[in-house]
This record gives C-alpha cells, structure tokens and sequence, in this order.
C-alpha cells in the first residue's frame, strides 16, 4: 500500500505540472480526485487494512491528498499568469487614448444668459410660450386686424389645422397676461419665424427676447429708463440709446430703438421694438379672462421686443448669420465660455 501511495503521487503530480491549460489541468484533476480516481479507489480499499496499519496508512493518504491539492492549486495560478502575460503583451500601452471633447458656450447662448441675468436683477421673470402659436394669440389679442400683411401666408409658416409658428415673441404677452394678474414683469426669450428667404442676414427662425411691464403708473419714462438701464450694462456704460416714433399696432406710442456702442462695431444700430401697452390690447386680455384686473383704465405697461441673432453677430463681428445655426465646431470653438 506504502508503494502504490508513493507511486500515485508522483503519477498524479507530474501530470498536474505537464498541464498545458485549464482543460488538461482540469482531466488531470478527474483522474487523480475524481469519484472513481486513483486517490478514491485508495481510500475505499482502508477497509480491508488491519487495525494496526490504519493510523499510518490513513496519514500518508491523507499527505497524498494534500499533495496532490497543492500542486493543482499551484499550476492554477502559474497558468492564470501565463494567460494575463499574454493579455498584457497583446495591449500597445502606447496607443493614444480617446479624448473627451469639452463643448463650449454658443455666443448665442452667452449673450442671452447675460441678457436674462440683467433683467433678472431688475425683478423681471422668465416666462414661456409654446413655438406652434394660435393664430388669436400671436395676432387678434395684439390688436392686429386680419388684413395686417403680418398675416399674410407669404410671411408666416401656417399649420393645416390653421396653428402657425409665431412669428415674434409678443403672442407670450397674451399667454401671460390670461393666465396672471397685474403686477406682471417678465420675459420671454425665444425662438421666433418668419417666411424669409434664407441669405447671409436672414434667416426663416431667429431668436428674440420680449418683455412685458403691467403695474398701476406704469409711464414711457419707465419703459425709457428701463431699457437705457438694460442697454448700458449690456454693452458698456458709454452706449447710446435713441428712441424713434413706430407704429406696432399692439403698443401706442410705440417706438423703435437705436443704439450706439464701441462693444457693436461703434455704429448706430437699429434693433428693438417697444411701447405702451395698447388699451385695446387691455381689453381683449379682460374680455378673454372674463374679469376687470386688466382694466385699462387701471393699469399701464410697457412691451418690448428685440433680436438676438444680430447682436451676437456684431458682437463677435461674423458676416453671416448663418453660422449661428450651422453647428461647425471650427466656428464654435472660437468663443470659449
Ligand atoms: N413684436 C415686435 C416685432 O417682432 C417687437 C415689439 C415687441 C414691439 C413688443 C413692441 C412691443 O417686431
């Protein structure tokens, strides 16, 4: 028995160091450990051993048995690092690696979020309308008649179901003043639409910026200082502010505004609408809610209404508009936030 224990062992460890890979390690492991393998067959044969024998003989199998582990446990590891060896030998740790791109702020975007900061300080609050406008909303309610060429169809995008896409900001106004009482002072920048063939100062979606004041004693002089205030910490305290007499058929008086700032180029520029609330507009709003808060005989405000897209354009002194919209990040990356 001595002999045949010695035997297996040196049997069953040189086939567990010759093992190539898992699968002969695994086949030598069946064979030496396995339910009807060397070792096992073994061990049932301690029944026929005399009493006396036994302690010693069960010692070395058990010495076989430990043996035999070790050595499986030690070829399992040599072969794990053998195949990490290889993994790691295949892996060119000089390959350059992928690079996460940074995105940067859209000159579009910075000058909005410094125009709304602005307002913001002045007690102004955002407020939103949906792009898809009825026609009432961005027209009727802005006292703005159905023969106005605003309504033309060769100027506004129309929906079949008779929806349209608005064509200014102004139809937030309406939004706001249904479902809100005065005090109210907000604004509303946003996408705007108008059926313009597309060229280098035209494009047929621009963004604007609307603001509406409604309040007791609300004056022209409100409206004028509001606007100087807005303009100058905008572009620099030296910018010039002209008001010229318009007509928008929702504001009366209305005006145009013009300004004048080394930050544009040093030129005058022509570039907001505003005004006093119209009474008419007053009164539809009253109609439409079915109560009096908005009673023009009661309250007052201003509205106004500017572009962004040529601001940003002169500020960054592009020549196309279109490069507000193209996304090439040859252009964007200019402008780091
Ligand atoms: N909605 C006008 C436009 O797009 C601008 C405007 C807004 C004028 C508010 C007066 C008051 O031209």
């Amino acid at each position: 028995m001595e002999d045949r224990i010695a035997a297996l062992q040196t049997e069953a460890v040189a086939a567990i160091e010759s093992a190539t890979d898992r699968k002969s390690l695994d086949a030598a492991r069946v064979t030496h450990l396995g339910k009807s393998g060397g070792i096992t067959r073994l061990s049932e044969g301690m029944r026929d051993v005399s009493k006396d024998d036994r302690p010693r003989l069960g010692k070395l199998l058990n010495e076989l048995r430990q043996a035999v582990n070790a050595a499986l446990e030690a070829r399992e590891l040599a072969l794990a690092t053998e195949s990490d060896a290889a993994a790691l030998a295949a892996l060119d740790i000089t390959l350059p690696g992928t690079r996460s791109e940074t995105g940067s702020i859209h000159p579009l975007t910075h000058l909005l979020d410094k125009a709304v900061g602005i307002f913001r300080r002045l007690g102004f609050v955002l407020a939103d309308g949906p792009d898809i406008e009825t026609e009432w909303h961005c027209f009727d309610a802005l006292n703005t008649p159905a023969d106005h060429p605003a309504r033309n169809e060769q100027d506004t995008f129309y929906l079949p179901d008779g929806r349209l896409l608005r064509t200014h900001t102004s139809s937030v106004q309406v939004r706001v003043m249904e479902s809100q009482a005065p005090p109210v002072r907000i604004i509303a920048p946003g996408a705007a639409y108008r059926r313009d063939e597309v060229d280098a100062t035209h494009l047929a979606q621009f963004t604007q910026m609307e603001g509406l004041y409604v309040d007791r004693q609300v004056s022209v002089a409100d409206l004028k200082g509001t606007l100087e205030y807005f303009f100058r910490e905008l572009f620099g305290p030296e910018t010039e502010i002209r008001f010229r007499p318009h007509f928008f058929p929702f504001t009366e008086p209305s005006y145009e505004i013009d300004i004048r700032a080394q930050a544009l180029g040093g030129k005058w520029m022509e570039l907001a609408g505003c005004g006093m609330v119209d009474p008419a507009v007053f009164e539809g709003i009253c109609q439409k809610r079915g109560d009096r808060v908005f009673d023009p005989e009661e309250v007052t405000g201003f509205a106004f209404g500017f572009g962004l897209d040529r601001l940003a354009m002169n500020l960054i002194q592009i020549p196309d508009i279109r490069m507000l919209v193209e996304n090439d990040l040859r252009f964007l990356q200019q402008f780091p936030a």
